[in-house]
């Protein structure tokens, strides 16, 4: 009776995903119907060691869809023994149980098939693949940030880029994570088993809450910064100013795919890159939904397949998906008027900004008035602030309706950059040398 009721109504909430997936083999949604198996003994026993070792973890997992589901500890932390992480793991016994505390997005590919294709298509999935063959970026921040440093020069690495891009994991002699890898939060973690990503960057261990995920907050803690405003931009638009000011009764667990409109007033940033809304179902794409690429120096409409490119994604569906999220609560007039002072925005930035800068930049590198040392010299710092930091947030704040950013913190200083590098350029041109 008792069972009945809760695989009854996990098979409600899970709404129509259930039907569809099922039929694609979505191991999640098997267990869904073996919801009253509870734990074997063997994973019960983990849970009652570790409660009294770390109980923070229990009472997470212990509030968690997978602790009602019969997911515990084993399912997860169990690897074979032949396995590069293998850790024995003491006093358990005769039966010998290798774990890793290593837990990468296969083994919660295995049960979640969808979840983990997509992340795999997406821009996330690269977070880190990206950086390896750039080697200004290791320049950067091993001989300048790190000062070549030969014991502590991997310091702003580390604490900071690994932190959100991730790193490939190494391991020690004992196949555990070395302290240089690991711990990190990072989105593009490389793991010993082969598979890359993250699935805790978003809904955080051992809770694994769709609810927490689709706040702002969860994207905030790496979409933030000089770089990339886009929490700041959220709180700047008039959809942050109303989650900001009346969100605390919204319905944030509603199954996937059933959660719309009226369940919350405003979208959020999974609402418009990642939900299921209207006819659109829950993607862990965050790709498949973008028309320009708005990181990039200059803004191309995206159209690849390659994972590892720029322009991933295909730009004209992408908006046709993004204007159906708008849809949902705004007319078409309004929808199609925004994007176009978002795109106008967007042309301006490469067509008065971009091109100016960089002719200039080609023609100093051409007559050799370039510094060596890029971050000794004003004009390729103001290059990359005119790129990296103003012309993203001109870009990314008239996108997603930020006036201060697209603004204030975007085209005003724009026009500064600009001045500042033909003042430089101009002065290197008539003098023959760098100042
Ligand atoms: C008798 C108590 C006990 C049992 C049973 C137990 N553990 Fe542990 N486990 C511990 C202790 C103690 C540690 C070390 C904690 C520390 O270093 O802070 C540990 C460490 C771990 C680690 C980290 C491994 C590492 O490399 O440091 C993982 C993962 C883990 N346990 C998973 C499990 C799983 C899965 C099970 C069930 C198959 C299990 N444990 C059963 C007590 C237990
Ligand atoms: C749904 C899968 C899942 C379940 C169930 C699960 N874990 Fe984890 N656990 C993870 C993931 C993911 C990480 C992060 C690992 C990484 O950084 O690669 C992790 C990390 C850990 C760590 C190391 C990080 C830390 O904060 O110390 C310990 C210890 C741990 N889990 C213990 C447990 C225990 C005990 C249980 C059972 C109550 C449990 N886990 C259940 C997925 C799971
Ligand atoms: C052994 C199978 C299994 C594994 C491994 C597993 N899960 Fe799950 N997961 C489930 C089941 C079953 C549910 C409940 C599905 C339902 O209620 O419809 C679930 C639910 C979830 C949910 C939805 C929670 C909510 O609030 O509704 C998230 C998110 C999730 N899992 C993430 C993960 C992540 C991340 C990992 C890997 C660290 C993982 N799972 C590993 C079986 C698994
Ligand atoms: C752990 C850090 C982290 C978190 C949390 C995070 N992201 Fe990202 N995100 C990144 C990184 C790093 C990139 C850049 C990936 C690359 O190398 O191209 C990125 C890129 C993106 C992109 C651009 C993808 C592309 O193809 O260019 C979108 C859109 C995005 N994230 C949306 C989100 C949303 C929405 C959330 C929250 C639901 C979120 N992110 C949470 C780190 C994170
Ligand atoms: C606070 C989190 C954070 C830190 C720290 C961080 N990044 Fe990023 N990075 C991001 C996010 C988020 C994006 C995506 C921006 C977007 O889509 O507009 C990104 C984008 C990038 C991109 C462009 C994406 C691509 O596919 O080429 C590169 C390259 C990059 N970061 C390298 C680095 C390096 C190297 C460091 C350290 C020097 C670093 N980042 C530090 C979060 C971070
Ligand atoms: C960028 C943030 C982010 C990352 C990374 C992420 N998720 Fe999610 N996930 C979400 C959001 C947001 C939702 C809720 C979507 C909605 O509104 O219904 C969700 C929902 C889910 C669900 C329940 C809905 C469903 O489709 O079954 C599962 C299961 C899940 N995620 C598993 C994973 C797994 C496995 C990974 C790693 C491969 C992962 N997630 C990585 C943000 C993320
Ligand atoms: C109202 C819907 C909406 C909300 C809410 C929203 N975004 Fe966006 N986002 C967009 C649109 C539209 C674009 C530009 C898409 C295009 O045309 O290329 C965009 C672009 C981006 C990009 C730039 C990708 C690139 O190419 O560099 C990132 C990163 C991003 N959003 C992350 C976030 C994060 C994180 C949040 C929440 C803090 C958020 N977004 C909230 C609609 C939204
Ligand atoms: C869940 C409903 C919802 C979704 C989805 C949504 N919006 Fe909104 N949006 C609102 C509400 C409510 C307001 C506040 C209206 C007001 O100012 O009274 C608003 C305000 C705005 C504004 C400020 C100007 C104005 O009319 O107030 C812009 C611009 C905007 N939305 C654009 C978009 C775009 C573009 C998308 C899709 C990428 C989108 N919205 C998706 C609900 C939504």
């Amino acid at each position: 009776m008792n069972w009945i009721i809760r695989a009854v109504t996990l098979l409600i909430l899970s709404g129509p995903a259930v039907a569809q997936d099922a039929a694609m083999g979505d191991m999640a949604q098997v267990k869904t119907i073996e919801v009253h198996r509870g734990l074997t003994v063997e994973g019960r026993a983990c849970v009652d060691c570790h409660k009294h070792f770390q109980p923070g973890i229990l009472a997470d997992w212990k509030d968690s869809r997978h602790a009602h589901a019969g997911v515990s500890c084993i399912d997860c932390h169990a690897v074979p023994a032949d396995s590069p992480m293998a850790v024995t793991h003491a006093e358990l016994g005769e039966e010998i149980v290798t774990v890793s505390s290593l837990v990468s997005p296969a083994v919660c590919g295995r049960c979640h098939v969808k979840a983990k294709a997509q992340f795999d298509a997406s821009g996330h999935f690269r977070s880190y693949h990206q950086i390896i063959p750039k080697d200004n970026l290791h320049a950067l921040t091993q001989v300048h940030e790190g000062q070549s440093h030969p014991e502590f020069g991997g310091a702003p690495n580390e604490t900071g880029c690994m932190q959100c891009h991730g790193t490939k994991i190494k391991l020690n002699g004992d196949n555990r994570p070395t302290p240089d890898t690991w711990p990190n939060n990072g989105m593009g973690n490389i793991y010993p088993d082969g598979a890359t990503g993250n699935c805790t960057a978003c809904h955080s261990r051992h809770k694994f809450s769709i609810a927490e995920a689709r706040k702002p907050n969860a994207c905030a803690s790496c979409h933030l910064g000089p770089d990339h405003p886009n929490i700041e931009i959220y709180t700047n638009s008039k959809h942050g100013h109303i989650y900001n000011t009346d969100s605390d009764d919204w319905n944030w667990d509603t199954a996937p795919d059933a959660w719309e409109p009226g369940d919350y007033r405003a979208p959020t940033c999974a609402t418009c890159h990642m939900s299921g809304i209207g006819d659109l179902e829950v993607t862990h794409n965050v790709t498949e939904r973008l028309y320009w690429n708005l990181w990039a120096k200059e803004s191309k409409v995206r159209g690849s397949d390659d994972v590892l490119s720029p322009i991933l994604g295909d730009g004209p569906a992408g908006r046709e998906k993004m204007k159906k999220v708008c849809n949902n609560c705004h007319s078409t007039l309004h929808t199609d008027g925004f994007f176009t002072q978002g795109d106008k925005a967007v042309n301006l930035y490469n067509e008065a900004y971009y091109r100016p800068a960089t002719a200039m930049l080609e023609e100093l590198r051409e007559k050799d008035l370039l510094k060596a040392n890029p971050w000794t010299d004003e004009f390729q710092i103001t290059y990359y602030y005119l790129w990296h930091h103003q012309g993203r947030r001109a870009r990314q704040g008239a996108m997603m309706g930020a006036a201060d950013y697209a603004h204030w913190h975007g085209f005003f200083e724009l026009q500064q950059d600009l001045y500042k590098l033909q003042q430089i350029h101009k002065a290197r041109l008539e003098s023959g040398a760098i100042e």
